[in-house]
C-alpha cells in the first residue's frame, strides 16, 4: 500500500495537517486500554510537532495515559542544547516534563542504551511481536543521505541491548557523533509512523520511501503494516509521480486501524 500523503504550502498548513492527523490517531488510542506511546524525532520536528499537539483538543491530551518518547537521542545531557529531549522540554509546559520517558544519560553509553530501553519497557508497556514493541506512533525525520532516526547508511548502529529495541552510534556523519537509537526493528513493527519531512534535498529520500527502494534507511524504517503518512512541503515533494485522481485516491485509501 502507498503512504498516505500530505502535501503542504506552508508551516501552518503542515501543523493543521498534522494536528489533524494526532486527532484522528489519539481519539482512536484513547478508545484502546493501556499507555499511549508516541516517538518523536529531533532536528527541525520539536516546534512543529509540540506545535500540532497542542493545537488538538484538550480533551484528546490525555496526559495519565500519553508518554511521548525520543526516537533518537545524542549522547548529551538534556540541558545540553543538542539534547533532543532538552529541546522538546524547553517547548512543553514545564509541569509536564513527566510525559517524556527519560533517557539516562551515564559516563556508559552501552548501559545508557541498556537503561533507556528498560524505561521503555516499563513505561509503556507496549504490545510486542516476539521481543520487538510495537510502539503506537512514531513521527521520523530523515536528511538528504536517506537517515532517520539515527540510523544511517552503511548500518552502523550497534546492538547492545537485551531486545534490540535500542542501538547504540559511535560515528554518526550528523554531529554529535555518538547518538543512542531505536533500531529498525523497533521501527519497522510500529502500529503507525509518520515521516515530517521539508526541503529540496530531500526530495530524493521522499521518492525512495513512495518507491519502497529500500536502499535507504529511511526506506528501509517503512512499518511491516504499512500504515505509513508522509507530511511534506512542495520542495520534498517534488520527485513524487504527479498524483492523478487514482494514484491520489490509492494513497489516500482510509487506512486500517491496528
Ligand atoms: C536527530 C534526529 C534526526 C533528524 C533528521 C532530520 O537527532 O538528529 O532525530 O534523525 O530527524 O536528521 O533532521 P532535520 O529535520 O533537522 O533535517
Amino acid at each position: 500500500m502507498r503512504p498516505e500523503i500530505h502535501v503542504s504550502g506552508d508551516d501552518v498548513e503542515m501543523v493543521t495537517q498534522l494536528k489533524n492527523y494526532l486527532t484522528k490517531r489519539l481519539k482512536y488510542l484513547l478508545d484502546m486500554p493501556g499507555t499511549i506511546g508516541i516517538g518523536v524525532s529531533g532536528g527541525s520536528m520539536p516546534p512543529i510537532f509540540t506545535k500540532a499537539l497542542f493545537a488538538c483538543d484538550a480533551d484528546l491530551l490525555n496526559w495519565k495515559r500519553i508518554r511521548i518518547f525520543m526516537v533518537d537521542e545524542r549522547y548529551v545531557d538534556k540541558d545540553d542544547e543538542q539534547s533532543n529531549l532538552g529541546t522538546y522540554l524547553k517547548l512543553f509546559p514545564p509541569e509536564l516534563a513527566y510525559v517524556f520517558v527519560p533517557i539516562p544519560i551515564c559516563n556508559d553509553l552501552s548501559l545508557t542504551a541498556r537503561l533507556y530501553e528498560d524505561n521503555l519497557r516499563r513505561i509503556l508497556l507496549p504490545e510486542q511481536s516476539g521481543t520487538s514493541p510495537r510502539f503506537d506512533l512514531l513521527f521520523l525525520g530523515c536528511g538528504p543521505d536517506g537517515h532517520t532516526a539515527s540510523l544511517f547508511p552503511g548500518d552502523r548502529a550497534e546492538h547492545v541491548t537485551e531486545y534490540g529495541w535500542v542501538g547504540v552510534v559511535q560515528d554518526s556523519p550528523k554531529p554529535p557523533k555518538t547518538r543512542i537509537t531505536l533500531s529498525f526493528a523497533s521501527l519497522k513493527f510500529a502500529k503507525h509512523s509518520a515521516f515530517i519531512i521539508t526541503g529540496a534535498p530531500k526530495a530524493h529520500v521522499v521518492r525512495a520511501i513512495w518507491d519502497r527502494d529500500n536502499t535507504l534507511p529511511a526506506s528501509m524504517a517503512r512499518p511491516y503494516n504499512d500504515r505509513l503518512t508522509l507530511f511534506v512541503d512542495e520542495a520534498a515533494a517534488k520527485s513524487l509521480p504527479s498524483r492523478d485522481s487514482s494514484e491520489e485516491s490509492d494513497s489516500r485509501s482510509p487506512q486500517p486501524f491496528d
